[in-house]
């Protein structure tokens, strides 16, 4: 089982396309994924088209309960792609839950304790982060083999690329020697009409990221359409060029080993 985080020192950066999009495709191709929404606003959950109802455990169940009471397959549900699980936020439960967690004895290792507990793990398991690094993703990190990151072409947006990089650092040294960035995923990427600024940047991220740079994803209507929708990208529009470049950023993450 590999566990790969995904996360950002900033909102709005891809994170949740690329953690919902990159689980379909891995579903797709007969391997078994498992989506942790990780993020209070619940959009990996939206998305993949899961609906908690009332007493069904969830995610913050699972971190809040007595260790070992509420397990990951009590709070899992399928979704319409075979393959692909979700563990879902429920808004109203994760409200605050930073504050409670904080408050708990090792709050940080809930996950890694959930997820190494786990009777029923999928063969690769995605973590949705929230858009800051808070303590959410820091113990998102510790419970992970892997962390992905996604930027925007944007030179504010690669600033912060640096203070992922730090948290990724501390939280190898203290929790998780094995702890490796898997890859910096650009997003988001206007076409080349829309100015130098954004070449320009991408150049930068290549030149300071070098070979941790995955393939580009480009913009797209197809992406908030297919949110709409809560039909991931592979399923609402398979052969569309954006759902493409996913693709590739999966074949070049297999190519790295980052899924093994
Ligand atoms: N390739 C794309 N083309 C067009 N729009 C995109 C693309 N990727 C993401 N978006 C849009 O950008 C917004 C932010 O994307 P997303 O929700 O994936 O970011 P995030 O990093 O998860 O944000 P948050 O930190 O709020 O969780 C969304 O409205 C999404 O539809
Ligand atoms: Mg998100």
């Amino acid at each position: 089982m590999t566990v790969i985080s995904i996360a950002n020192a900033s909102g709005s950066a891809g994170k949740t396309t690329l953690g919902v999009t990159l689980a379909a495709l891995i579903a797709q191709s007969g391997i078994t994924c498992d989506l942790v929404d990780f993020d209070p606003q619940g959009n990996a959950t939206h998305w993949a088209g899961v609906d908690v109802t009332a007493g069904q455990p969830t995610i913050a169940d699972v971190l809040e309960a007595e260790i070992g009471t509420v397990n990951l397959t009590a709070a899992r549900h399928t979704t319409a792609i075979p393959g692909l699980r979700v563990v879902p936020v429920n808004r109203d439960r994760m409200e605050g839950i930073e504050l409670r967690l904080s408050r708990l004895t090792g709050a940080e290792q809930l996950l890694r304790i959930a997820l190494e507990s786990d009777d029923d793990p999928a063969q690769v398991t995605i973590i949705d982060c929230p858009g800051s690094l808070g303590l959410l993703t820091v113990s998102a990190l510790v419970a992970s083999e892997k962390m992905l990151t996604v930027t925007a072409p944007g030179m504010k947006e690669l600033g912060g690329l640096p203070l992922i990089a730090k948290t990724l650092d501390k939280v190898r040294k203290v929790y998780r020697p094995g702890l490796t960035l898997a890859g910096v995923v650009p997003s988001i990427i206007p076409p080349r009409s829309a100015g130098r600024h954004y070449t320009d940047a991408l150049e930068q991220l290549q030149g300071q990221w070098t070979d941790k740079v995955a393939p580009a994803v480009r913009r797209a209507v197809r992406v908030p359409e297919s949110y709409a929708a809560r039909e991931p990208l592979p399923l609402y529009d398979p052969t569309a060029p954006v759902t493409d470049d996913y693709r590739q950023v999966l074949t070049w993450l297999t190519a790295q080993g980052a899924l093994a």
